[in-house]
């Protein structure tokens, strides 16, 4: 398997908006960013992927973008684009780039002028369909609730939105929209940036002939998924970017792809194939949803979280590449969701960390991980600021009349906006996040949970995070050993090891509040062990300790 350097890398997220407000307006912006790149380089993080800083009407916080090639007003200007480019690079790090090409904001000029005729030379950049029978052109659901098309007067034609009303979907059987990204990613790269997140990529090739989906029970709608999920010309699309735009810079790529299969991933991050460098797979965010997707919020056993994550390091070795996550913008803070965020919040936050670390694959954290932030309960609806969870909420209790407190419970559990409070910085006001009036709220447990009171600390989960960094930098077989789960079944313990050479890693987290007792390998006891990283006190030894996993105790082992 080839080395390369974004296999070694370590990223870190930065979702802008709840990051650092440099000039008090409430919203975070790219000067608070350049504030903070000591603080990054501090943890050691090797590239910076920023969530979208183009400029957007902000109807879902800059996945809607209306010009590719302008910032954000709310963040700043180009200039302070290119002085943060540099300054990152003066550390040497790197900056990746959200690219959001299967949509764009409704106030983008190629949808005004789309929307204007439909003899405009652009029309067919976008999906219009006439309605059927007086209705939608067929029965998709959008992924924000409600239909997936929109009905528009002035020509009286539908277009396909898998999204918000605001971010109609772009048609990529356009070969001159296609010529368009491409010279807007060619653009960026000239500009010097290191590599593209690409947003719902696997979502760009819709099956032509836009069939309705199946209804699920007692559902209005109907699941397009079939149809532009990994769609006909997919593989097709992203083999034309490489070659047209990617493989002329020397830069990292990842598609964030819900629904996708390790199969699949074979074909979009196998080396010979000339596509991506990994996927976002979201089979183990998805754990626990049901008919409701995410909001059923239901229990989820051990046993199936490490059955996916084992079966997509299984299925990628040696023939792709795994990013491995915990938490972005859309999913609600690990600790609160797989770890405990009360008694055992420090610990079990260092446990799912080491976790994550020592799987093969790039890591990522995401802003206020490494400081184990956790979920807000925000009491009402109206302090939510998230168009998914607001859309949800009035479907979900308006349409489908769910009780008020169990879509507020599900909220609390699983909103996106759990990821979107402000990062906290120290215990002054707002957690040092801005000088005004935080565009969010901010969580209030602050003064305990911040990013000061972290680094003073020397056993915080901050300084955990960055020495498991320091490891994948020392020891190759973090990044390039060869996966073995231990234990499938057991329902407390995650444990596998990693092999390189003659070298192992043994892996071993308690992923409960109880004790735990695990039965080592025999031939894993014989060999001469060396403790790289745990989260509890551990007496001096040689070999492997045979004392129980204490609660959310984890242990990371380097055997020779
Ligand atoms: C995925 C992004 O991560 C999410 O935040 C966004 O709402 C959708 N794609 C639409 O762009």
């Amino acid at each position: 398997m080839e080395k390369t350097w974004w296999k070694e890398s370590v990223v870190y997220q930065v979702y802008p908006r709840s990051f650092m407000d440099s000039n008090g307006d409430g919203i975070g912006d790219l000067k608070g960013i350049l504030l903070k790149l000591d603080y990054l380089q501090e943890l050691g993080v090797d590239v910076i992927w920023l969530s979208p800083v183009y400029k957007s009407p902000n109807d879902d916080n800059g996945y809607d973008i209306s010009d590719y090639q302008s910032i954000m007003t709310e963040f700043g200007t180009m200039d302070d684009f290119n002085r943060l480019l540099s300054a990152v690079h003066e550390r040497g790090m790197k900056i990746m780039m959200d690219l959001v090409v299967n949509h764009t904001s409704d106030e983008h000029p190629w949808f005004l002028a789309s929307r204007s005729s439909v003899d405009d030379p652009k029309r067919d950049y976008y999906i219009w369909r006439p309605g059927k029978d007086g209705k939608e052109p067929n029965n998709w659901e959008s992924v924000f609730k409600g239909s997936a098309w929109k009905y528009d007067e002035g020509t009286d034609e539908y277009y396909l939105h898998l999204f918000s009303q605001k971010q109609p979907d772009l048609n990529w059987e356009n070969p001159q929209l296609r010529e368009e990204i491409y010279s807007m990613m060619k653009w960026w790269l000239d500009k010097g940036v290191d590599g593209f997140r690409m947003d719902v990529i696997n979502f760009l090739s819709k099956d032509q002939r836009y069939m309705d989906g199946n209804i699920l029970d007692g559902k209005q709608h109907g699941d397009g998924s079939p149809y532009f999920l990994n769609g006909p010309r997919i593989h097709e699309f992203l083999q034309e970017v490489n070659q047209r735009v990617l493989s002329d810079y020397d830069v990292m790529t990842v598609g964030e792809m819900p629904g996708v299969s390790p199969d699949d991933a074979v074909l979009y991050t196998g080396e010979d194939r000339g596509e991506l460098h990994m996927v976002f797979q979201f089979e183990h965010m998805d754990i626990g949803g049901g008919p409701e997707g995410k909001w059923n919020n239901e229990k989820w056993d051990l046993s199936d979280l490490k059955g996916i994550l084992s079966k997509w390091q299984y299925r990628l070795e040696e023939v792709g590449w795994n990013s491995l996550y915990w938490n972005n913008h859309d999913q609600p803070r690990v600790v609160s969701r797989f770890g405990d965020d009360g008694e055992y919040r420090v610990e079990s936050a260092k446990m799912l960390a080491a976790c994550l670390h020592m799987l093969k694959g790039t890591p990522y954290i995401y802003q206020g991980e490494e400081l184990g932030m956790t979920n807000i309960a925000f009491e009402s609806i109206e302090e939510y600021r998230d168009i998914e969870t607001m859309n949800s909420y009035e479907e979900l209790v308006n349409t489908y009349g769910w009780p008020k407190e169990k879509m507020m419970a599900a909220i609390h559990a699983r909103s996106r906006d759990n990821a979107r409070t402000p990062m906290q910085w120290n215990d002054g006001r707002n957690a040092g996040f801005t000088t005004g009036t935080p565009w969010i709220g901010v969580n209030a447990n602050y003064p305990e949970i911040n990013a000061e009171k972290a680094y003073n600390d020397h056993q915080s989960i901050f300084h955990f995070y960055k020495k498991l960094i320091q490891l994948r930098k020392q020891h190759d077989i973090i990044v390039y050993g060869r996966f073995d789960l231990l234990c499938p079944d057991d329902e407390q313990i995650f444990a596998y090891t990693r092999t390189l050479g003659e070298e192992k890693v043994l892996v071993l987290c308690n992923f409960k509040g109880q004790e735990a007792t695990l039965t080592i390998p025999t031939e894993l006891h014989s060999l001469k062990a060396t403790l790289l990283i745990g989260n509890y006190e551990q007496e001096e030894s040689d070999t492997v300790s045979s004392e129980p996993l204490r609660p959310y105790e984890c242990r990371v082992y380097l055997l020779k």
